[in-house]
């Protein structure tokens, strides 16, 4: 199936998860649950990103660890990789070295202008790696190395794919020739779904993330339906009655936020989510989204568990995988070393 997608499909999607810990309703919402319902319509690769990983500091057990439960959670959800490519970054030399080359053609100016590192660096700016700086440019590395033409992700990475634009354009002038014109596709962000930037159960000012300090903050994908009704119960919120429009909640970041997650949960628009919900109070409001939330991650995260029983079989996958990218990615480095003038 795999090899005859290879070489048929002109769309095919490309998208990338740390295996970083803590994986998250966020993640699962504004990522993975498109992936799960792209995958059948677009030919997908999926890439647990381990390179990008240790881009800040990582204990070697955990990355372990963390690759596997990302692949779990991924195919707990629904992706199935008989269909769609599942591989770790590290596996696949490719990607390293056609970042390397990246380097050369992306500019300073366009990495400073990168919100992300200036959050994830924070004060300590000096002491972050070169790697965290150069993060972009790899990630536009994995999205060309593939010639994907459509990258499902969060808003938070809207950025990143502006500049994987950029930086194919860039190369496109510097070294397409009259036989290989536009040699890379330009990638389409697609971000779409109620809930593209999930917010912190604590403050709904900042993003729902992997690394806030407060486990309270997010719903993880392996939280117990007692984890899940907890979190829910002591999200915070406001003394109001849910309104009847979505103009009525822009200074309620709380509760719309989890409007959004009720919306996205159940397929639903917030403007639908509203109308069922709207004169009602959260202590009305809340036990909905308990039921639902638990309804849905609770089938996913007991999968994941059973097939965390079997990590050589996890580690198959990722293998099998990786085989199946090394055979697009091999073939496009090595047309890009040509285009550059490299003897090969
Ligand atoms: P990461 O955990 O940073 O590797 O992110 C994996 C995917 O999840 C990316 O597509 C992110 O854009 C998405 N993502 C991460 N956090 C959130 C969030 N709070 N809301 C929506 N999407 C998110
Ligand atoms: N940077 C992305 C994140 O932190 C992960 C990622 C790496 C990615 N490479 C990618 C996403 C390529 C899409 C395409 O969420």
């Amino acid at each position: 199936m795999i090899n005859s997608q290879l070489t048929k499909s002109k769309n095919r999607i490309f998208s990338g998860i740390q295996p970083t810990g803590n994986l998250h309703l966020g993640n699962y919402l504004g990522a993975i649950k498109n992936w799960v319902n792209l995958q059948s319509d677009i030919f997908s690769i999926f890439s647990i990103v381990d390179l990008h990983a240790i881009t800040v500091p990582q204990k070697p057990s955990e990355l372990k660890s963390s690759t596997h439960e990302v692949t779990a959670a991924i195919i707990a959800s629904g992706i199935d990789p008989k269909n769609s490519i599942v591989f770790n970054q590290s596996s696949v030399k490719e990607h390293a070295e056609l970042a390397w080359i990246f380097n050369c053609v992306c500019r300073i100016g366009w990495l400073n202008r990168m919100t992300q590192f200036k959050e994830k660096a924070g004060k300590n700016r000096e002491n972050a790696t070169v790697g965290l700086y150069g993060y972009p440019v790899l990630m536009a590395a994995d999205i060309l190395l593939y010639k994907a033409t459509h990258v499902p992700v969060g808003e938070d990475q809207k950025q990143h794919i502006e500049l994987a634009r950029d930086i194919a354009s860039s190369f496109n002038n510097m070294f397409s020739n009259d036989n290989d014109k536009d040699f890379f596709t330009l990638p389409e962000p697609q971000i779409f779904g109620q809930a593209t930037r999930v917010m912190s159960l604590r403050d709904g000012t900042k993003k729902m993330s992997k690394s806030d300090s407060s486990d309270a903050s997010r719903i993880n994908l392996t939280d117990t339906k007692e984890e899940i009704a907890y979190k829910i119960k002591k999200a915070k919120t406001d003394p109001y009655p849910l309104p009847e429009t979505i103009k009525d909640l822009n200074e309620r970041p709380e509760a719309l936020n989890l409007l959004n997650i009720y919306a996205s949960l159940s397929n639903q628009t917030i403007d639908q989510t509203l109308s069922q919900f709207s004169g009602k109070g959260f202590s009305s409001f809340k036990p909905e989204l308990i039921d639902l939330a638990i309804e849905t991650l609770n089938p996913i995260s007991s999968e994941m568990r059973k097939l965390l029983d079997n990590t050589a079989e996890i580690e198959k996958i990722l293998r099998d995988g990786a085989d199946n990218a090394r055979k697009i990615a091999k073939p496009v480095l090595k047309h890009v070393k040509e285009l550059i003038g490299f003897v090969i």
